[in-house]
């Protein structure tokens, strides 16, 4: 399989170092060895049609922050689509940064990935909270799997948990905590007293936070999971302007500890109701399954017969989205094996 990265940020190095210390056991256990021939990020490109060398593409980012300096085929600002359309490579794995106004530069290079019959694995939510029906349309036309795991929950499987493994149930409602950067500063602000900057430096200094955090506080990014689940999950046709939404940068800590001594905590919520969805700070009780604390994530799906099911685990950081976008890999290998 070979797979061009557009995109070379925390989720893309994370993955090579997870697909290279992997390597043998994804080789032995599903047969394939992918192979990453072209990395575009932000102000260049490389390409290797026999490989790219992983530890010198990690040397290289560290010491000059793009693989335009990469040795031989290292170039300057180049034009991501027009790569990803040349090339003959099978997969493009897309993890530029979101961006919830237009969506680029990930929309056009997830479009010309699956015009020019590749398949896609993104982490990048901005595409699909803008567009997410067409997106999919587009793949059905062109028979190329759009796969997106790691855009809700990180390495959590919500989205394949709920798509897989409830055929037949009703999901009436769905409510949890989606987004580890304002749980982690819930969290912080609450048992640390830490100001609301403080926790969120903490955050940033992590890699749990968007590359713009107004998105995570705001409750936008919160905002474009509850969409991607909506539309994935409960087939509705939601966007973002759909979504009431509040974030928690007027939380203080004196709310935080007045609702502690009360018994609930303050947690940023999605909801997706029968027909409405939002996104807001709300107070829930301790005892809650979907009152997690730090950056785990938990998502509470109320079923018409088998009740209320909650899955909770880590939902931010690197290494955790490169778990997911690895399930997307095998996943594609197993239906298509390229
Ligand atoms: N900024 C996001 C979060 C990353 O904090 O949850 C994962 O989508």
């Amino acid at each position: 399989m070979r797979i061009i990265f557009a995109g070379f940020g925390t989720v893309g190095q994370a993955l090579i170092k997870v697909l290279r210390q992997d390597e043998q056991r994804i080789v032995q256990a599903y047969g394939f060895r992918p192979q990453l021939t072209t990395i575009v990020d932000s102000q260049g490109s490389c390409f290797d049609e026999a490989g790219l060398n992983i530890p010198l593409v990690l040397k290289t980012k560290e010491k000059y922050g793009t693989v335009a300096k990469y040795p031989g085929s290292g170039r300057r600002n180049d034009d991501s689509t027009r790569i990803i359309s040349d090339s003959d490579a099978e997969v493009v794995v897309e993890t530029t940064p979101t961006n919830f106004k237009d969506g680029e530069p990930g929309l056009s290079n997830i479009k010309t990935a699956l015009s020019t019959g590749k398949h896609v694995v993104t982490a990048n939510k901005g595409p699909l909270a803008l567009a997410m029906p067409a997106l999919l349309e587009l793949a059905r036309h062109r028979n190329r799997r759009l796969c997106f795991s790691g855009t809700v929950g990180g390495g959590t499987p919500f989205l394949d948990f709920a798509a897989k493994c409830m055929p037949g149930e009703r999901i009436a409602r769905i409510k949890g905590i989606l987004n580890g950067t304002t749980n982690y500063i819930l969290t912080r602000m609450e048992n640390s007293s830490l100001t609301f900057q403080k926790a969120l430096a903490e955050a940033q200094k992590k890699g749990y936070a968007e590359k713009d955090p107004t998105n995570d506080v705001e409750g936008f990014d919160t905002a474009a999971k509850i969409v991607i689940i909506a539309n994935w999950i409960l087939a509705k046709s939601f966007s973002l302007r759909d979504v009431d939404i509040t974030g928690i940068s007027k939380i203080t800590p004196r709310k935080l500890r007045a609702a502690q001594a009360l018994g609930v905590k303050v947690k940023l919520i999605g909801r997706i109701e029968e027909s409405s969805a939002s996104v807001r700070p709300e107070e829930i009780r301790a005892d809650d399954p979907t009152c997690v604390p730090d950056t785990l994530n938990a998502l509470t799906f109320s079923t018409e017969h088998a009740g209320d099911i909650t899955l909770i685990g880590p939902g931010a950081g690197g290494e955790r989205t490169a778990s997911a976008i690895v399930r997307d890999l095998v996943s594609i290998r197993k239906e298509y094996a390229v």
